[in-house]
């Protein structure tokens, strides 16, 4: 019912843990199963310097986190808030559409984590 590429990144999880003195931490829960993922973020000169994340959820929901991570890092922040949540299933190539919903909170966590810090900037 997975992907390769899904079960791979839910084996072998890419930028997994948290972060220590990451400038913003992205949250977003999945109000279906009340499962949570954290995407932390280190920025420098406007580019995602490091990515990582943490997430309580399915095996779906690891290997969209996981993927995302990957995506998102070394991309601008710019380019990195065009990271869509088809882009990550994309990437991996499709997810069971029972899962879409589920489990592809990634790029919802990642604009959090950008936003977040784009907020601090500011002040
Ligand atoms: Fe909770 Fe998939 S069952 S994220």
């Amino acid at each position: 019912m997975y992907s390769d590429k899904v079960m791979d990144h839910f084996k072998n999880p890419r930028n997994m843990g948290e972060m220590e003195n990451a400038d913003a931490v992205g949250e977003v829960g999945n109000p279906v199963c009340g499962d949570l993922m954290y995407i932390y973020i280190k920025v420098k000169d406007d580019k995602l310097d490091d990515v990582s994340f943490q997430t309580f959820g399915c095996g779906a929901a690891v290997a969209t986190s996981s993927m995302v991570t990957e995506l998102a890092k070394g991309k601008t922040l710019d380019e990195a808030m065009n990271i869509t949540r088809k882009d990550v299933a994309d990437a991996l190539d499709g997810l069971p559409p029972i899962k879409l919903h589920c489990s592809n909170l990634a790029a919802d966590g990642l604009h959090d984590a950008i936003n977040k810090y784009r907020e601090k900037q500011k002040q």
